[in-house]
């Protein structure tokens, strides 16, 4: 038999087989690996969809680097996703730190005092080692207007914003010959991206892992779709499978954006202690909570969550929380408190059972897809 056909206007757009593109990743704290790293970018593009590095975590010098090493590994179309915070955008770029890396122990004792005192005392408490990791000011997040020079001087493809409204460099990229995303998680900024010029919309759901709105996906996919038009819709939130990526479809999305599916693959950046959490949740075991970056996020429930709870503090405004939340969560891994250690996850963890290569999740999706509209639907639904 042929290779299989599964194509969409956006496969013609963007120059791919097959519309499944890899969501852009990035660490779930300071110090941790990106999710989307090299290799998942890598493995996606080659096996037909479109893979996108998780470049939050990277300084802009590194990013390139990284850029630079996706081009040599393969000719394929790819994606840079960065968050662009909306007030660090209108500031301007902050202190590049010039190289040097701030050791976490120093930054935490600038938190307020209450944040500190309750830090120590949870150290104290639970006989956690001293904080070692580092901070490397420069950040794609801290200097987004550097971080997106490098992907319009690389030509990077397919140019994604992860948080903010992407629309005050849309030129710039397509004087390029890039093309732009856009993230929503409500019908509102799925329309103000559009109108801004983006190429593309992805409409993420509640259930979706990392920073999440309210709207469930099966209410905001089609109306995202209608706020956007004419700019296509990629439906993100809960797709896990064939199934997943027909109901898109069903809902007028010419493509997915899959995050939680990719990041327990075997080239997925989680760590493995965390991909295991993956592996062992079910439906009802993530949630969302302001504890990881001061901005609601959904992860895999755990102790560290009923910690937080219980201390009575006001999250820090995004990204001073990640900071301090990756203080704690360095401690807890060095002391191998594996119960109060998991990553950030959609609901669809619980469809997770196995840590497959991505491209088998890939080829898995588009073989199932194709299966259901070409054989389920017709010998299941009767249509007169
Ligand atoms: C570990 C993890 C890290 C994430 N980091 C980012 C990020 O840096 N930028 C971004 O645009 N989205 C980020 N997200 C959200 C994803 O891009 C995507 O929208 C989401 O995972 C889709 O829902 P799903 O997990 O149900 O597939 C992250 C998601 C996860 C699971």
């Amino acid at each position: 038999m042929g290779k299989r056909v599964l194509r969409t206007k956006l496969c013609d757009m963007l120059g791919i087989e097959y519309p499944i593109l890899s969501a852009g990743m990035g660490p779930s704290l300071v110090g941790e690996s990106t999710g989307a790293p090299v290799e998942l970018v890598v493995a996606v593009s080659e096996a037909g969809g479109l893979g996108v590095l998780g470049a939050a975590g990277y300084t802009v010098e590194e990013l390139r680097e990284k850029i630079r090493e996706i081009k040599k590994l393969t000719d394929r179309p790819f994606g840079v996703d960065l968050l662009l915070p909306g007030q660090i955008v209108r500031a301007g770029d902050q202190d590049a730190g010039g190289g040097r890396e701030i050791p976490l122990a120093e930054l935490v004792k600038a938190l307020p005092k209450e944040h500190y005192d309750w830090l120590m005392k949870v150290k104290e408490e639970m006989n956690l080692p001293d904080i070692e990791a580092t901070y490397k000011p420069g950040s794609t997040v801290m200097r987004p207007h550097a971080a997106i020079q490098v992907c319009i001087e690389e030509k990077v493809p397919l140019f994604c914003s992860g948080l903010g409204n992407p629309g005050f460099m849309v030129k710039d990229a397509h004087a390029a010959g890039m093309k732009v995303l856009g993230i929503a998680g409500n019908t509102r900024n799925a329309r103000r991206i559009a109108r801004a010029g983006a190429d593309l919309v992805v409409a993420q759901g509640h259930e979706g892992g990392g920073h999440t709105g309210r709207i469930g996906s099966m209410a905001l996919w089609p109306q995202a779709v209608d706020e956007a038009a004419p700019t296509p819709v990629l439906a993100a939130g809960g797709i896990g499978d064939g199934r997943g990526l027909v109901a898109a479809f069903a809902a007028g999305c010419v493509g997915v954006w899959v995050g939680t599916r990719f990041l327990a693959s075997a080239e997925g950046g989680a760590m493995d202690i965390q991909k295991e959490a993956i592996l062992k949740a079910r439906d009802e075991d993530t949630r969302r909570t302001l504890l990881y970056t001061g901005k609601t996020s959904r992860a895999i429930f755990n102790k560290f969550h009923t910690l937080w709870d219980s201390s009575g503090l006001e999250p820090l405004p995004f990204p001073t929380q990640a900071l301090f939340a990756s203080a704690i969560v360095e401690m807890f891994n060095k002391a191998r408190k594996k119960e109060y250690i998991a990553p950030f996850s959609g609901q669809v963890a619980g469809l997770i059972k196995e840590i497959k290569p991505a491209a088998r999740i890939l080829q898995d999706m588009v073989e199932e897809a194709a299966d259901i509209l070409t054989k389920r639907f017709p010998a299941g639904i009767v249509v007169k």
